[in-house]
C-alpha cells in the first residue's frame, strides 16, 4: 500500500514540476514575501494577487520597511485586496519579526493561523508539516487515501504543498474538477464521480456584490481625501462604513469620516 502512495506522490509531484504556473512567491525562500503573498491569497484570487504582491515588495522589501510605515499607508496600499484587518495584522507581524526576529512558533504573529503558518514553516523555513488550504484539504478528502498530513511526501514539504494547491486550484475544483486531466485519477476514489449538486449549483458571487468590495471603496476614497462614492446604494455604504467603524479601521472626526 505505501508503495501506491508513494506512486500517488511521484505521480503529482511530477505533474507539479511540468504544469506549475510561474508565480512570483514560488521563487522565493524569504519568509516575510511568503507570508507576504499567503496573507494576500487569503481572500483574493491569485491573478489580482500577483501585482499587487510585486508592488507591496518594491514598497517594502523587508519586515522592517514595513514595520516603519503608517497603519494609513498600509490600508491604503491595501485597497481591494479585502478585510482591512488583514492588513493590519500584516503590518502587526512585521512589527513583530522586525523587533524580535521570526518566533519558533508563527502562530504567536498577529493574523497568522494555522494555515499560514504551515505554509511559511514549509515555504521559508523547510518545515516538514501539510499547508491545508480549501484546495488542499479537497485533493485529500476526495483521493480518499487518509489526511493531508498522512499524504505528506517525505522530505518534500515545500513542493508538496505547492502541488496539492496547484491540482486543487486548477485541476481538482470544488464545481467542476477535469478528472480526465487529472495525474493522480488512477489512485483517486472520486475519480470521475458527479460532484454534489449543491456544491455544483452555487454560483460565484460577484466581487463587487460583496460588502468587502464596498469597504475597500470606501477606505480608497477616504485615502484619496474624497467623500463616498456616489455609485453605491445608501444602504451598501452604511453597512460598509457601520463595519469599518466597529472594526476601529474608520473613525468620525467632527461628523466626518477619516481613516484611522
Ligand atoms: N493560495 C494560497 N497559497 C498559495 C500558493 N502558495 N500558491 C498558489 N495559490 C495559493
Amino acid at each position: 500500500m505505501s508503495d501506491d502512495l508513494d506512486a500517488l506522490r511521484g505521480a503529482l509531484l511530477r505533474w507539479y514540476g511540468r504544469e506549475r504556473r510561474d508565480l512570483p512567491w514560488r521563487r522565493t525562500t524569504d519568509p516575510y514575501a511568503i507570508l507576504v503573498s499567503e496573507v494576500m491569497l487569503q481572500q483574493t484570487q491569485v491573478a489580482r494577487v500577483v501585482p499587487r504582491y510585486m508592488e507591496w515588495l518594491e514598497r517594502w522589501p523587508d519586515a522592517a520597511s514595513l514595520a516603519a510605515a503608517s497603519r494609513g499607508e498600509v490600508l491604503a496600499a491595501w485597497v481591494g485586496l479585502g478585510y482591512n484587518r488583514r492588513a493590519l495584522a500584516l503590518h502587526g507581524a512585521a512589527r513583530a519579526v522586525a523587533r524580535d526576529g521570526w518566533p519558533a512558533d508563527l502562530r504567536t504573529l498577529p493574523g497568522v493561523g494555522p494555515y499560514t503558518a504551515a505554509a511559511v514553516a514549509s515555504f521559508a523555513f523547510g518545515a516538514q508539516v501539510a499547508a491545508v488550504d480549501t484546495n488542499a484539504m479537497r485533493v485529500a478528502e476526495r483521493l480518499g487515501r487518509g489526511t493531508p498530513e498522512a499524504l505528506l511526501a517525505p522530505g518534500r514539504a515545500a513542493e508538496w504543498n505547492q502541488a496539492a494547491m496547484e491540482l486543487g486550484a486548477t485541476v481538482c475544483t470544488a464545481r467542476t474538477p477535469r478528472c480526465d486531466a487529472c495525474p493522480v485519477a488512477a489512485w483517486c476514489a472520486s475519480a470521475g464521480r458527479p460532484v454534489a449538486k449543491a456544491r455544483a449549483a452555487r454560483r460565484a458571487e460577484r466581487f463587487e456584490d460583496t460588502n468587502r468590495w464596498v469597504r475597500g471603496r470606501v477606505v480608497a476614497a477616504l485615502a484619496a481625501g474624497e467623500g463616498l462614492p456616489a455609485d453605491i446604494a445608501p444602504d451598501r455604504l452604511d453597512r460598509a462604513v457601520a463595519g469599518l467603524l466597529q472594526d476601529g479601521l474608520v473613525r468620525r472626526v467632527e461628523g466626518r469620516l477619516a481613516l484611522d
